[in-house]
């Protein structure tokens, strides 16, 4: 496994010159564009890593995931998916268009920003201190890791130039969907998507979706198995934003990126995979990180499919 991963990774580390690090948030733009790393997580206990795996970077939107998933547990199915929807966008990521014209009353799904930031409105607790601190000590708990922390610099790059994030979130309040107070809201939001990690802390959070909610090394029970399910469902379905089509049927697995350049994926009942690779497509997934995993998936036959 480890010279298959070695391999990928070399591989494809060429296609890192066809991308773009993020740059709307102008922290982000300091990664290292040629980066490339992975880690694999199985179920059997073994932890497998290649190329840049233990450089850190924020997690961003692969945050909506663990979000989405406190969101369900504090709420049930019903309640939350009042509030926000499950299907999938031809839109971009941040794209305000479909919150008026196609249904003012629901975002069209959790991992797009507007849906995301409705769902975190939805997590219990009484100010927005307490809600941040369930989600870093959440992610903390799925990824093993007790040395998860926030990148001061990339929250508050994230908080200076949110502006897009503001008027979606205002938007939603208008509308009824989010009853909170939308500064506290957005904080909670920029928070959780500055959260530092590397390929192994998502490879492990894959890996315990990928166990049905079950923590592999400790086997302690930390998602219901129908939530587990229900977020990965929405992974294969929203996880890539508007390339989740073609990602499902040249890939197969569930899977969440995010503009840090992580891509956190989950094979049902085998792993969970980590990927790092900082320069994006034109959709915000990273471009070589994509091919690692087309790469990896035909080798081992990965595809839920
Ligand atoms: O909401 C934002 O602008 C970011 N902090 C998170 C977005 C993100 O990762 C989109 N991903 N591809």
């Amino acid at each position: 496994m480890k010279k298959l991963l070695e391999k990928v990774i070399e591989n494809n580390r060429n296609y890192t010159e066809f991308g773009e690090v993020a740059s709307y948030i102008p922290e982000l733009t300091k990664a290292n564009k040629n980066a490339l790393g992975i880690c694999v997580t199985t179920l059997k206990g073994e932890e497998i890593c290649a190329g840049d795996c233990n450089t850190k970077f924020t997690i961003q939107s692969i945050s909506k995931v663990i979000t989405l998933i406190i969101a369900l547990m504090d709420n049930g199915k019903e309640k939350t998916f009042s509030k926000v929807g499950v299907e999938p966008t031809t839109d971009a990521f941040n794209s305000i268009i479909n919150l008026e014209a196609k249904n003012p009353n629901k975002p069209l799904n959790p991992m797009i920003n507007a849906g995301a930031i409705a769902t975190v409105s939805l997590i219990d607790g009484e100010n927005s201190d307490e809600i941040f601190n369930k989600i870093l000590n959440f992610t903390r708990k799925l990824a093993g890791n007790e040395d998860i922390h926030i990148n001061e610099n990339v929250y508050r790059c994230e908080k200076e130039t949110g502006d897009r994030n503001r008027s979606l979130a205002y938007f939603m309040k208008s509308t009824g969907i989010i009853t909170k107070d939308v500064e506290n809201v957005l904080d909670v939001y920029f928070r959780q998507c500055s959260m530092e990690v590397t390929c192994k802390d998502i490879s492990r959070i894959g890996a315990v979706l990928a166990n049905n909610g079950v923590i592999p090394w400790t086997k302690e029970r930390v998602i219901p198995e129908d939530i587990a399910r229900v977020v990965k469902t929405i992974m294969v379905t929203c996880g890539m934003y508007d390339a989740s089509g073609e990602f499902a049927v040249n890939i197969g697995i569930p899977a969440k990126s995010g503009v840090g350049g992580g891509i956190m994926a989950s094979v049902p009942s085998n792993m969970g995979i980590g990927v790092f690779g900082p320069a994006l497509d034109s959709k915000g997934n990273s471009i070589a990180g994509i091919k690692v995993l087309a790469d990896l998936s035909k080798e081992l036959n990965l595809s839920i499919f």
